[in-house]
């Protein structure tokens, strides 16, 4: 194999040089979060160490500048989505709760009863329940698009789906559990021919490739700092303006109004309308440096790296009898969900962490896609810029000894 273009990225991340049981971690667990890189780091430390202040309230010194901080965040993630205004960038506590503030906005105010909610059978639990219990609160149903044998949508139903025309596609840009790429452009496309509004669930796909919201035409697109070398805390909901601005407050508190007495309340303008109360600071400013950072390493760097470990570790794993990967083979984010036959997920996700191997072994937060397949869970693998082919090798030699282990 070529030299990997992102080798030496893995300096960046300090945690990848501390020794647990001895021996450094393989850390291939970055679809349930990734590792921080010294730049996040160190903008959080800085703010908590010299610069704590409150924002959007202070008439002092720090107060202005942590505001300055906060709203330069506000306008790298507008740059980063490519979204036409600040105003259309609300700041949440991560993926689930901005779905949770749409369906608890948009769904409240424009769901009817007998309504639909277009959904797929790769959602995350986060872009299923959200959906359900406003369903349920404003008698409107659930329709689900189911993924073929490939793990990846179903393309005739979903036209089909589309006939009954939903209020609402609530879609995931990339599967956590498959790693399956939605070609969400075309479906907005469909979605918005059939007169509904999209909701993409970009987690796991914002750290893997360059989103722009105008072109892909999303009315919503969702995302956590974590999965994305940022903080923990800290989400994003990117709304059209068009939308966001008809829509009724999400949680009511401060910095969400404009004038309150105890007959009424008048609320604030987009985005403050959606940010009630103190907001989650130095998480919003240690996105900051994780959005620079992803750029800084390059969107064609980031594929071609992640791709050719992805393409390494699929010739290895295939290698291994009774190791099946789950899900598209090719064309897809650089996760390997494994089933291996005769042993649980749990046992072999506790060898392989014996053997400092760290991967998420379980639903993965898709119980209804695992029953689709057939599986209680799988051993999953996630890639990114940090990795290198000794965490693969080191993999599959874990995988190896989970077989002897227990076949
Ligand atoms: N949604 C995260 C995962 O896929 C936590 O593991």
């Amino acid at each position: 194999m070529s030299e990997l273009p992102l080798i030496k990225a893995r300096a960046d991340f300090p945690a990848l040089t501390h020794r647990v049981r001895g021996k450094p971690i393989v850390y291939l667990d970055t679809a349930a979060t990734a590792l921080k890189p010294w730049p996040v780091i160190e903008r959080i430390s800085l703010f908590n160490t010299y610069q704590t202040a409150n924002v959007h309230r202070g008439a002092h010194f720090l107060a202005d500048q942590a505001t300055t901080f906060f709203e330069e965040t506000r306008e790298k993630v507008r740059s980063f989505l490519n979204a036409e205004s600040t105003d259309e960038i609300v700041f949440t506590k991560g993926t689930t709760d901005s779905i949770n503030l749409v369906a608890q906005t948009y769904g409240k105010k424009y769901l009817q009863p007998g309504d639909e909610v277009l959904l797929t059978e790769l959602e995350h639990h986060a872009n299923i329940v959200p959906w359900q219990m406003i369903c349920e609160e404003r008698g409107a149903k659930i329709s689900v698009v189911p993924i073929d044998a490939d793990g990846r949508l179903d393309e005739k139903v979903f036209q089909q789906k589309l006939n009954s025309k939903p209020k609402i596609l609530a879609i995931t840009h990339c599967s956590n559990a498959l790693g399956t790429i939605n070609d969400v452009k075309k479906y907005i496309q469909w979605a918005h021919q059939a007169g509904a509004k999209v909701l993409v669930d970009g987690a796991q796909m914002v750290a893997n490739h360059k989103v722009d919201v105008r072109d892909l035409d999303a009315d919503f697109y969702v995302f956590s700092g974590h999965k994305l070398f940022g903080p923990y805390g800290v989400g994003v909901l990117y709304g059209k303006r068009a939308i966001l601005e008809n829509l009724p407050p999400y949680q009511g508190g401060g910095s969400m109004i404009s004038q309150v007495t105890f007959e009424k309340t008048t609320y604030n303008d987009i985005p403050y309308r959606f940010e009630a109360g103190t907001p989650n600071i130095e998480g919003v400013i240690g996105l900051g440096p994780a959005l620079d950072y992803v750029q800084k390493l390059g969107w064609d760097n980031i594929t071609l790296h992640e791709q050719m470990l992805l393409n390494y570790a699929t010739e290895k794993i295939l290698e291994i009898k009774g190791i099946t990967i789950l899900g598209p083979k090719s064309e897809k984010a650089p996760i390997l969900s494994l089933k291996i036959e005769g042993v649980h997920h749990s046992d072999a996700g506790q060898v392989l962490d014996q053997e400092n191997v760290a991967v998420r072994a379980g639903h993965h937060c898709t119980q209804p896609l695992m029953r689709k397949l057939g599986v209680p869970g799988t051993v999953r693998a996630s890639i990114s810029v940090y990795n290198n082919m000794n965490d693969i090798d080191l993999l599959v030699k874990g995988l190896r000894k989970v077989q002897e282990l227990f076949l």
